[in-house]
């Protein structure tokens, strides 16, 4: 064995452990909610504080900074041009969410510079580090708007009237936060600067943790979607209508929640109400009408098709049984996401034969698979918990995520 080379390894790994520490706590002190988790939505003063941190992590290493039509935050190591190789996630959190899933990605990007600038790497290519906007679609009931606007599957028309909880549109809250709306849409010379994209993330469910593996690759995303059902019944009150005069829209939902488990389970599929208004919202009120959101993904688009189909169908006959009106509309959807081989193969022979696992989870490197060569590290989550304050990745497993992103960019920007 070659003392000299252990005690470097080792020497590199505690620095590398205490480096991310640092910079890790000061970004999970930013909006921080304790046992209740983040709730870090775009263009909210917690998401301007998220940015401000970008914009010093870029200050700090001398990085060019820039904020793109779409928003989207940008971090240049050299000067900003075509064929860069880029890294990074997102910083914005759903509702109650973890502190990792999209800031171990931003936290890991920063860090393999300075791991790679700590190498002695002077890359051939430009490298960025970025930050993509309102991955979550939290707020504004779109996922992944940031990375759609750029690649133009979103349309800005669109984007600008998305509309939050409270009625506040995305161009109301943009230019609040002192953005401009006006210029949002597909950024052709954006997109031509993007050689090659990967996106380190924490891993949303136990396959790592199976295989025993710190981190892995992702070989596809799920199709899935999201589709407003709206059930409208007739307000009265709780105490004198009797139950056979009522037009309860509560009930009809209730079927179709439990419709979706059946149909999701018989499929192979998922289906989740995670999302529910009512109106007016008052114990001694029968709703006047309920609006439920549901997710649904699948291995493949014909299931989740399929189940959407049957769990419309089960909504409607509900809602007839008890004199509601019910309408389904799809707010989002994305199309399976199949990871390009060559930039897989690449990573996995850096990374010396990791897994590649699918996920049902969605992410910017799959809205940009669409336009430019994309891939996925992902790291260890021992417990598979995600989008819950619950979320953790252990220490070593994040610092392993980071020295393995850093040789797969070593490896594509200087050769
Ligand atoms: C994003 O995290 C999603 O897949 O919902
Ligand atoms: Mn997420
Ligand atoms: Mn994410
Ligand atoms: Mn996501």
């Amino acid at each position: 064995i070659d003392q000299h080379a252990l005690q470097n390894a080792e020497r590199t790994a505690t620095d590398l452990r205490r480096r991310f520490e640092q910079v890790w706590e000061a970004l999970a002190r930013v909006g921080d909610g304790g046992a209740a988790g983040y709730h870090r939505f775009a263009w909210t003063p917690v998401d301007l504080a998220l940015r401000g941190w970008f914009e010093e992590q870029a200050a700090r290493r001398g990085m060019t900074y820039e904020r793109d039509r779409n928003g989207n935050q940008w971090a240049w190591w050299g000067p900003p041009g075509p064929g860069a190789v880029v890294t990074g996630s997102h910083l914005d959190s759903v509702p109650g969410g973890g502190a990792f899933d999209g800031p171990l990605g931003v936290v890991s990007a920063f860090l393999a510079v300075d791991e790679l600038r700590e190498r002695g790497v002077t890359p051939a290519r430009p490298l960025a580090v970025v930050n993509f906007t309102d991955e979550e679609g939290a707020r504004f009931g779109v996922a992944c708007v940031g990375s759609r606007l750029l690649t133009g599957v979103l349309s800005p028309a669109d984007a600008r009237e998305l509309r939050d909880a409270d009625g506040v549109t995305l161009a109301e809250a943009m230019r609040a936060a002192g953005a401009d709306p006006g210029a949002l849409g597909r950024d052709e010379e954006a997109l031509a600067r993007i050689g090659a994209f990967v996106e380190l993330h924490i891993e949303q469910g136990r396959g790592l943790a199976d295989l025993d593996a710190p981190v892995g690759v992702a070989s596809a995303i799920w199709p899935h979607g999201r589709w407003r059902c709206t059930f409208h019944g007739e307000a009265n009150h709780a105490g004198t209508t009797r139950l056979a005069d009522r037009h309860d829209p509560m009930l009809p939902f209730a079927s179709t929640v439990l419709a979706a488990r059946d149909s999701a389970e018989r499929l192979g599929a998922l289906a989740t109400f995670g999302k529910v208004r009512l109106d007016p919202n008052g114990t001694n009120a029968i709703p006047s009408r309920v609006d439920a959101w549901l997710d649904g993904r699948a291995p493949d688009a014909e299931t989740v098709r399929a189940m959407v189909a049957e769990i419309t169908a089960a909504a409607r006959t509900a809602a007839a049984g008890h004199g509601v009106r019910v309408e389904v509309v799809a707010e989002s959807t994305t199309p399976v996401v199949r990871f390009g081989d060559e930039l897989r193969d690449r990573i996995v022979a850096v990374l010396g034969g990791v897994p590649a696992l699918p996920t049902g989870a969605g992410h910017d490197a799959g809205i940009l698979s669409a336009s430019v060569p994309s891939a996925m590290i992902f790291v260890r989550n021992p417990t598979g918990v995600s989008h819950s304050p619950a979320e953790h990745a252990g220490v070593d497993d994040c610092v392993a995520g980071v020295a393995a992103l850093a040789s797969v960019l070593e490896q594509l920007a200087c050769r």
